[in-house]
C-alpha cells in the first residue's frame, strides 16, 4: 500500500512569521492520518516551521525546495544537505521546473543534488514534466524517460528506497490548466513502467508518484481517485490553511 502525500510547495512566498502562523491556523482542523502532509518553505523559514510543528504536536514533514549539488564549500549563496538534515528537514524537493526552466539546472546537476540528499537521509522528490511544446510534438514520454533515467542513473533499489517522484507539466505549473485526471493517470503508469523497467517491478509498485500543476481543492479528489496517483504537489493552493487541509482531507 503506497501511503497518500499531499505537498505543499510554498515557492518564495512566507516568511518566518507567516509560516508560523499557517501552522497555527492549520493545528485547529484535524488533518487525516492517513495521509503524509510535506510543507517545503523557502529556506529562511524552515527552522521556524519545524519548532512550530513539533509545538503543535502536528503530523506534518518539513522539508526543502532546493539544495546544493556540492557536499560543502566555497559556494556563496548556497545550502548543503548536511545543514538541512541537521535542521531536522525530512525532505527535499529536485529538479523543480522553476529550477530546471528559470535557473538552467541540468539532468546531471539533477542527479548530484538527489545523491547529496540521499547521502544525508533526506526523502527525495524528484520533479519531472514535459513543455507544452514537447507535449504537443507528442515527446511527451521520451522527454521523461530522460529526465528520469539520468536523475537515476547508477542508484541502486538500496539507496532510492524513499524516492518520491512528482510529475509536473510545465504547462500546468500555475497556468490553472491542470491535466485532466486521464491524462496525468496515463502519464504516471508510463513513469511507474519506466521505473519497473530500470529498478524491478517490486521497486516500482511501491514508488509514491505525485501529481503537481493547479491541484486545486475542487479537483484533488478526482485526482486521488486514478490507480497510479499516489498524492499531490501543491504551489498556489498550498499557500492558504483552509484550501491545504481541505485538500489533506480529501477522503472527507
Ligand atoms: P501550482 O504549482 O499548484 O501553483 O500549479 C505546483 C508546483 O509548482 O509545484
Amino acid at each position: 500500500m503506497r501511503k497518500a502525500v499531499i505537498a505543499g510547495n510554498w515557492k518564495m512566498y512566507k516568511t518566518a512569521k507567516e509560516a508560523e502562523l499557517f501552522i497555527d491556523e492549520l493545528s485547529k482542523h484535524p488533518l487525516d492520518e492517513g495521509v503524509e502532509v510535506f510543507i517545503a518553505p523557502a529556506f529562511p523559514a524552515i527552522h521556524a516551521a519545524i519548532n512550530k510543528v513539533s509545538e503543535k504536536k502536528l503530523s506534518v514533514r518539513i522539508g526543502a525546495q532546493n539544495l546544493s549539488e556540492h557536499p560543502e564549500g566555497a559556494y556563496t549563496g548556497e545550502v548543503a544537505a548536511i545543514m538541512l538534515a541537521n535542521l531536522g528537514v525530512h525532505f527535499v524537493i529536485i529538479g523543480h521546473s522553476e529550477r530546471r526552466h528559470l535557473f538552467h539546472e541540468s539532468n546531471a546537476t539533477i542527479h548530484k543534488k538527489l545523491h547529496r540528499a540521499v547521502e544525508q537521509g533526506l526523502t527525495p522528490v524528484l520533479c519531472v514534466g514535459e513543455t507544452d511544446q514537447e507535449r504537443k510534438l507528442g515527446h511527451t514520454k521520451a522527454v521523461l524517460e530522460k529526465q528520469i533515467t539520468e536523475a537515476l542513473s547508477g542508484c541502486s533499489v538500496d539507496f532510492l528506497k524513499n524516492l518520491i517522484i512528482a510529475y509536473e507539466p510545465v504547462w500546468a505549473i500555475g497556468t490553472g490548466n491542470a491535466a485532466t485526471p486521464e491524462m496525468a493517470e496515463e502519464v504516471h503508469g508510463e513513469i511507474r513502467l519506466l521505473l519497473g523497467k530500470v529498478l524491478g517491478s517490486s521497486f516500482a509498485s511501491g514508488v509514491r508518484i505525485l501529481y503537481g500543476g493547479s491541484v486545486k481543492p475542487e479537483s484533488i479528489r478526482e485526482l486521488m481517485k486514478q490507480g497510479n496517483i499516489d498524492g499531490a504537489l501543491i504551489g498556489g493552493a498550498s499557500l492558504e490553511p483552509d484550501s491545504f487541509q481541505l485538500m489533506v482531507n480529501y477522503q472527507n
